[in-house]
């Protein structure tokens, strides 16, 4: 069945969308081009998600630019990635903006490179107030991370007599992420026939439906962000429970 955008607006919309950009190596070797070709294709796809996110009532997304393992690339990969990320803000950041795009970089930014950092900082900085889409770029990120991170921090503020170890409880973990504040994902998007997690928001995706697919990245278009909502729609969210 070919998913249109009426059949979807008849049920309510995934509050939060997460998505593994993966596949862009596979989509260039296909055609005979550098790895680096995949990922510029991923960027394009990347941002026709956003467009494609603005005609729904979808405000949360989250997207896995770069891992904490992606450093074991060859450097020329990881520099044109990082490279990759300031053209797409300098390209697209004031558009970004006029749709009321929150850029909101997770993960530990502090180790991209000098500009990278510096224009992943300023775009955060320029769009804070945002609230139509709320971007959280994963950027050597790690689930893991996230929580040893947390942990520590809760840590330390148990330590300093902030916080009491009676106020620990999953609400207050879940303050001390990347994502606080934020509902978890509905739904989890896994492009190029990929069947695992790859350390993406561990704590976060404790009840998200997957939607798992051979399309490569570059090749994701709107249509397919419909199907995958279209389905999540028509799951059974139990929780654990029993159905209604
Ligand atoms: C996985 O495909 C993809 C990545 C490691 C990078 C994804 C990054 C982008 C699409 C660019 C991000 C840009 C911005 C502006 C946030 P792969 O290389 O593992 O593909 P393969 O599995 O087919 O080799």
């Amino acid at each position: 069945m070919k998913v249109t955008l009426e059949d979807i607006k008849q049920k309510p919309m995934p509050k939060h969308i997460a998505v593994i950009m993966d596949g862009n190596g596979r989509w260039a070797k296909s055609r005979g081009l550098l790895r680096t070709a995949g990922h510029r294709m991923g960027v394009q796809a990347l941002k026709n998600l956003v467009l494609a996110l603005d005609e729904l009532d979808i405000h949360y997304v989250t997207v896995y630019a770069f891992s904490t393992e992606n450093w074991k690339r060859p450097a020329d990969e990881v520099n044109t990635l990082m490279e990759l990320i300031v053209e797409f803000l300098d390209k697209e950041l004031d558009y970004m903006h006029e749709k009321g795009v929150r850029i909101h970089p997770i993960g530990d930014i502090s180790r991209l490179t000098g500009k990278t950092y510096d224009k992943i900082v300023a775009a955060q900085e320029k769009t804070k107030d945002n609230t139509n889409i709320i971007l959280n770029v994963a950027l050597n990120y790690g689930g893991r991370q996230e929580i040893v991170r947390a942990a520590k921090n809760i840590c330390a503020d148990v330590q300093s007599g902030r916080l009491a170890m009676d106020d620990i409880d999953e609400a207050l973990f879940g303050s001390y992420l990347y994502t606080a504040g934020q509902p978890d994902p509905d739904l989890l998007i896994r492009p190029s026939g990929e069947l695992r997690v790859s350390n993406f928001l561990l704590w976060q995706i404790a009840y998200t439906e997957f939607w798992c697919t051979n399309i490569l990245w570059p090749d994701f278009g709107k249509e397919h962000l419909w199907q995958a909502i279209w389905e999540y729609q028509n799951r059974d969210r139990r929780y654990g429970g029993l159905t209604k």
